[in-house]
């Protein structure tokens, strides 16, 4: 589906205009009114009375001068105060405590009980898309439901590869887009590839599509549902516990489980995209597992690649609205009152830092027609501020803190960096980070 056009209604789902059906209005107020009644449980879990309201994208900053000064913390630094001086120290101390506030404080921790996945496919195609010759396999992850049979659910999983492979392939693991339940499905499209399906089977490489809300839904009502409700049993959230974004990536984590079974795909080679909401899952699916080897992350602006504590378009109050909360821990919300994005342990940065020294390309649009409230500005200096971890480890990392202008990559070091020409879309930028990803998928690792 091309996303240029998705426009961004009520919970927070995207819904493409042209194709829009009409919701079922009575299921959206419904939901609506089951999130809002989850968000003021957090809120009271949390003793907080009110929040401070967001910017609308029309009111949001979007002038440089007015950006006022903040400190970064220090990814090289323990919560002590010395210095991390060695990747061992990284590795072993610095990264896990990192890693222990994005838990806690951000992202959510997944509850020790989460319950296995068993991968099923339940069917093969042979087929002829355009002009290659390909086998599609869908997959079904059926999550044991024992703890708590009022549940049921699978991950929709759909793997496509070329058939002329002589041996297993990289695959490119994207978050795809399926319609909210109170939208009826617009007639079937037809089964044509996409430009960037297209440029993948070119290479003699696989695609996967992973649909996320298969098994979490993404509006706050959702979280009594799906993976997250299903471990909990239907019970709301403890502050901590884990939000639609981690439990995405969980999802992802478990697809690369299935590849890692898979004979004709080669898992040390797997990539994971995806934009906007789900261009910060994929972030979030990078940072916490280390199998996944590249990540295309685009246009994931705050709560993704953007730093939080930069007053540009979009803000951390956005984030912890009833609109966006589920995607965070319940805790993240103290930060849009009585906390500030300042009082934030860790920050964009730092998630980046935890993809080192695994090699990452940051995209997003033109800020003239994608508009500023993903804040290119903002994700490009928590990129140029990650590296000083992935100099640490022996690489680099941009390499300049000089932001390159619409339609110049970056891509010298480890963390590519590209704005395209066009608006809320990664299509312009695949063919760069297929590029940059075949630096490290030409040559084929020993297993
Ligand atoms: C909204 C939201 C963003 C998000 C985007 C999307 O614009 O504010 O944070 O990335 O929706 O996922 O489409």
């Amino acid at each position: 589906m091309h996303r240029c056009a998705l426009l961004f209604i009520g919970l927070g789902i995207a819904i493409r205009p042209a194709l829009a059906q009409r919701p079922d209005s009575a299921m959206w107020l419904a939901l609506r009114r089951a999130t809002q009644e989850d968000y003021q449980r957090m809120l009271r879990r949390l003793g907080i009375d009110s929040l401070r309201a967001g910017p609308s994208p029309a009111e949001a900053n979007t002038d440089e001068s007015k950006v006022p000064p903040y400190t970064l913390p220090d990814p090289l630094r323990f919560a002590d105060g010395s210095l991390v001086t060695t990747a061992q120290q990284w590795w072993e101390k610095r990264r896990p405590e990192i890693l222990e506030d994005f838990d806690r404080e951000v992202y959510g921790r997944i509850p020790p009980n989460v319950p296995p996945v068993q991968w099923e496919v339940v069917q093969v195609l042979r087929e002829k898309r355009d002009t290659f010759p390909v086998v599609i396999k869908k997959l079904k992850g059926r999550v044991d439901n024992t703890r708590c049979p009022s549940l049921q659910l699978s991950l929709e999983l759909t793997l496509s590869l070329p058939t002329t492979a002589q041996a297993p392939v990289p695959v490119i693991l994207h978050f795809g887009f399926a319609w909210p339940p109170w939208m009826q499905r617009p007639a079937a499209e037809k089964a044509t590839l996409t430009e960037w399906q297209r440029l993948i089977l070119m290479r003699g490489w696989g695609f996967a599509e992973l649909i996320p809300t298969s098994y979490q839904p993404d509006y706050g009502a959702g979280l009594t549902e799906g993976i997250i409700g299903l471990t909990s049993c239907g019970q709301s959230r403890k502050p901590d516990d884990w939000g639609a974004l981690r439990a995405w990536a969980w999802g992802a984590s478990r697809a690369m489980d299935y590849f890692e079974t898979d004979p004709d795909v080669d898992a040390t080679r797997i990539a994971i995209e995806g934009l906007s909401r789900y261009g910060k899952a994929a972030l979030v699916a990078m940072a916490y597992d280390q199998r996944f080897a590249i990540g295309f992350i685009g246009s994931s602006g705050a709560g993704g690649a953007k730093l939080l504590r930069r007053r540009f378009g979009e803000q951390i109050e956005n984030l912890a609205s009833a609109a966006e909360y589920h995607w965070f821990a319940g805790n993240f919300l103290k930060y849009a009152g009585p906390l500030t994005p300042n009082d934030l342990p860790v920050d964009a940065h730092m998630l980046i830092a935890l993809v080192a020294p695994r090699p990452i390309f940051i995209g997003t649009g033109s800020p003239e027609v994608e508009g500023h409230w993903v804040d290119a500005r903002g994700m490009f200096l928590a990129a140029v501020h990650a590296e000083a971890v992935y100099r640490l480890l022996g690489k680099t990392g941009l390499g300049t803190d000089v932001m390159p202008p619409v339609g110049i990559l970056l891509d010298q070091g480890e963390i590519a960096f590209r704005m395209h020409e066009d608006g809320h879309t990664n299509d312009p930028n695949w063919p760069y980070f297929l590029e940059f990803a075949s630096r490290y998928f030409q040559h084929k690792p020993a297993r």
